[in-house]
């Protein structure tokens, strides 16, 4: 590996914190900048500041070649490589809130030095476009200061899970570049060598993974890249989408949701992956993008049919779990309902657009009680939500303590390993309703439980 002589990045959030850990391992020197003083001073104390496997060993161990600031224009002076990697949230219509990405830039262009060579990389998920933004913004600043830097531009979006963003990263699929800027891609190529051809060592618990082929190298024009992201995370949720769609047929004509899915998943061409059924997806990503593209969409007069309806029946599917505990429970007004998981996926305590939390709030509105657990967001949720009129119970024990029904929504490890016989026996009566079908359904069946899953 030759090291770059210094990668900047503009956002300590959950992308530029994994992605800077991993540069940082492979040995690059990297500066990581956030204006949120807090948060970089934790950062300096050695805090990891967000829940992601693996990080906070990752950041000890990698901690003589990083270093955090909330000073932009410093980090940014005789830096390489300038990674963008701040949030682009939702605005209230939709659309991707840019100005974070278009700020940076901006200080971006106030750091860059007479003579310094530099890439800029977009890796904010952004709206189509704005990479050709950033690169007119941070020309027109260096004309205005007189400065001559030689800027070059690529677009490199991540694809990573929350819980598996090292993993993603040191062993993708594929690293997407977007520049027809020969200079960049030479540039970024030297930055992702060790990963490209796979020649680190890896970190201690994060393994590489067997049989995995090396990552593709895929470089193509910058609004391309830049679509790729969001058509992969709406495929994702349109695959999602389908599957669910699918599971509640299954339980009309009497079929198993998840041998469809196995059955289905074999065929190379439609993929084992993303097929599972359950309470819908949720997260800081696909309902954000989903919106997003459509948002792209309807700037230029157009829309999309199949992300929309992915939407829906992700809306549906919710509505869906609730109507079904009403056909066991007849009424729902009254009844205590224990609601296991509140964040979006097991690994994370990302709350945002969680499944269980919007379960409970259709519960509550239905009138029946709702106690509620979380292995690890239990605090952040009652923080988040004091108006609920939610029990936050200490442990899923408590929260099946006279329940009327339990409803399964995050697929935690540590649910599955309770012994679910022997709790269901605290609750007034067994019903289960299993929303990511992963509890031993039929062993449930024979001990005298309602057990229920999702399309089966
Ligand atoms: C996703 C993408 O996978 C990632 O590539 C992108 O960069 C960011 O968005 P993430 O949001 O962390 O990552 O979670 P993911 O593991 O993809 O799950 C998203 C949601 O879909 C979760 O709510 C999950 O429970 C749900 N899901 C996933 C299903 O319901 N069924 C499945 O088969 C897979």
């Amino acid at each position: 590996t030759t090291p770059l002589a210094r990668v900047t990045i503009v956002g300590s959030g959950y992308v530029g914190l994994n992605t800077g850990a991993v540069l940082a391992y492979l040995g690059h020197p990297v500066v990581m900048v956030d204006r949120d003083a807090e948060r970089v001073a934790a950062l300096q104390a050695g805090e990891a500041v967000i829940y992601e496997q693996g990080l906070s060993e990752l950041l000890a161990q990698t901690h003589a070649q990083l270093s955090f600031t909330t000073q932009v224009q410093e980090a940014v002076a005789g830096a390489q490589v300038v990674i963008i990697a701040v949030g682009t949230p939702a605005t209230a219509s939709g659309d991707a809130d840019t100005r974070a990405v278009e700020q940076a830039a901006q200080e971006i262009a106030g750091g860059l030095q007479e003579g310094q060579r530099c890439v800029v990389v977009v890796k904010s998920t952004v709206p189509i476009g704005t990479n050709r933004r950033v690169s007119s913004v941070i020309d027109r600043v260096l004309q205005r200061r007189q400065v001559r830097a030689q800027v070059h531009y690529a677009s490199n979006p991540e694809f990573l899970r929350e819980g598996m963003a090292l993993r993603d990263t040191l062993y993708p699929d594929r690293v997407v570049i977007g520049s027809d800027d020969p200079e960049a891609l030479t540039t970024l190529r030297q930055l992702y060598q060790p990963i490209l051809e796979q020649t680190f060592a890896p970190p201690a618990g994060l393994e590489r993974p067997e049989h995995k082929p090396l990552p593709a190298l895929m470089s193509t024009d910058a609004t391309s890249a830049e679509m790729v992201k969001y058509a992969s995370n709406a495929f994702l949720a349109v695959k999602i989408s389908f599957i669910n769609e699918v599971a509640l047929l299954c339980e009309k004509v009497g079929a198993d949701v998840s041998e469809v899915a196995r059955g289905m998943g074999m065929d190379i061409r439609i993929g084992a992956g993303f097929l599972q059924a359950g309470v819908g997806w949720g997260g800081s990503c696909f309902p954000k993008d989903v919106l997003a593209l459509q948002a792209v969409a309807a700037e230029y007069g157009y829309s999309l049919p199949i992300v929309q309806a992915a939407d829906m029946v992700n809306r549906r599917q919710r509505v869906h779990m609730v109507e079904r505990l009403q056909d066991v429970l007849k009424v729902l007004r009254g009844r205590q309902v224990a609601v296991l998981g509140l964040t979006f996926k097991p690994g994370t305590n990302d709350l945002r657009e969680s499944p269980g939390l919007e379960l409970a709030q259709l519960l509550l509105r239905r009138g029946a009680h709702v106690r509620a657990h979380d292995p690890v967001a239990l605090d952040a949720a009652r923080t988040l939500y004091p108006d609920l009129e939610i029990d936050w119970a200490a442990s899923a024990e408590e929260a099946l303590r006279g329940a009327d029904a339990a409803l399964l929504t995050t697929a935690w490890p540590e649910y599955l390993h309770l012994d679910w016989a022997v709790l269901t026996r605290l609750m007034r009566t067994r019903v289960v309703l299993d929303g990511r079908n992963a509890l031993p359904g039929d062993l449930l069946r024979q001990d005298g439980v309602t057990y229920m899953g999702v399309g089966r």
